[in-house]
């Protein structure tokens, strides 16, 4: 029988500004998902932030896009939204961008990472938070994790992990899904996710062969847009990720070691600049200066038969992780005393909004041709 893990987040009003989630959403949210946990609706759930991002993660039996568990979802971030808006928290409701659920929270504003799977003997599994970033974020490192061999030793000492995987890449642009082979297409592969605003990898699934089922994901990232559901910039689209580890898939470390490098994405202050991601325990994930720099939040569980949540345990709370946020902190100086030029503010069409229209607007008879 199959259990569906889904990490569900939602912005719903920050503290102070957009640094992080106040205590009284969280409990909130609790009280929602243990009532459904009561329920029978859900079987386990852990509540917790990233920055100002409430998480959901839950355990079911109700597969993906399961209408029931979105609805609560939903339901928990409509009563915490109540509960911002009575503390006056800032942007109350920031990413509930539409106002009547249909059955599903996808295009409605929360973010969503969720995968049905077979239990194995022992199930490790990862859930990555992030904060002041988008989808594209996890390229690299859910790239490094499962195609790059200087990463992961698994994949060239593992005979189960030898043959590589496949991995499903969306276009988030075109609405388009393409699904390729590592090593076999490593090149093209990258020539797509280098481009992380466009291509942005969904899912990776095992090869035939593998002792996981070739349809079951072994790892999945949220790519909502929220800049296309609303239509305006109304923040970041933070994203989430699940991530099976060990016996044929890359061991907990090898899962963690792509984020000892903190490597630039974009996102930070007003969505609009590059900078570093740290890696940070929860008590830091509390970004400040400059709005950032941008966070990522690693959370392990291993998931008991019955689909228990055994955790969580604060990966990255722990010193071998100290030099890569030391390091994250010098490129954020570095990239700071840029200022406005780029490329630390992006390039003009991956700004979430610009004041150029009306700055060109006002120019327009001062501008005459060059001789
Ligand atoms: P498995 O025991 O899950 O195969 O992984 C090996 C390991 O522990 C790597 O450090
Ligand atoms: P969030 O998406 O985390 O709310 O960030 C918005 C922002 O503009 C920060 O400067
Ligand atoms: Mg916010
Ligand atoms: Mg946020
Ligand atoms: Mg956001
Ligand atoms: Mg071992
Ligand atoms: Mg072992």
């Amino acid at each position: 029988e199959k259990i569906t893990i889904s990490v569900i987040k939602a912005d719903v009003g920050g503290w102070p500004g957009h640094s992080r989630v106040h205590p009284a959403l969280i409990e909130k949210a609790k009280e929602v998902l243990s009532e459904a946990q009561k329920e029978g609706t859900i079987i386990d759930f852990y509540v917790t932030y990233a920055g100002d991002d409430l998480q959901l993660i839950m355990t079911h039996k109700k597969g993906v896009d399961s209408p029931e568990v979105h609805g609560l979802a939903w339901e928990a971030f409509k009563k915490a939204t109540e509960v911002a808006k009575e503390l006056a928290l800032y942007g109350a409701g920031q990413d509930l961008l539409k106002d009547a659920f249909s059955g599903n929270v996808r295009g409605l504003g929360p973010s969503v990472a969720e995968m049905e799977i077979t239990l194995r003997k022992s199930e490790p599994i990862v859930t990555f938070h992030l904060d002041k970033t988008e989808p594209g974020a996890f390229n690299l490192p859910i790239f490094r994790m499962f195609a790059d061999p200087f990463n992961t030793a698994g994949l060239v000492i593992d005979p189960k992990m030898h043959m590589g995987f496949r991995f499903e890449i969306w276009d988030i642009l075109e609405h388009k899904k393409v699904i390729m082979n590592s090593p076999e297409e490593m090149y093209d592969i990258l020539a797509l996710i280098g481009a992380k605003g466009r291509y942005v990898i969904k899912r990776v699934y095992p090869k035939e062969g593998h002792p996981i089922p070739k349809d079951e994901p072994v790892a999945v990232v949220s790519t909502e847009k929220l800049y296309e559901v609303a239509g305006e910039y109304v923040g970041k689209d933070d994203p989430v990720a699940i991530v099976r580890a060990q016996s044929g898939l890359p061991a907990l470390g090898e899962v963690l070691e792509p984020f000892a490098f903190p490597h630039l994405v974009s996102g930070w202050m007003r969505g609009s600049h590059n900078g570093p991601l740290m890696p940070v325990p929860l008590k830091y994930a509390t970004p400040t200066r400059f709005d950032g720099p941008p966070r990522a939040v690693a959370l392990g569980w291993q998931i008991s038969p019955e689909g228990k949540l055994i955790g969580p345990v604060d990966l990255f709370d722990d010193p071998a992780f100290d030099w890569a946020r030391q390091k994250a902190l010098e490129i954020t100086d570095y990239m700071r005393r840029h200022g406005p030029f780029e490329p630390h503010r992006l390039p003009l069409e991956e700004m979430e909004y610009t004041t150029l229209p009306g700055v060109l607007e006002k120019l327009k008879d001062r501008f005459e041709p060059i001789e």
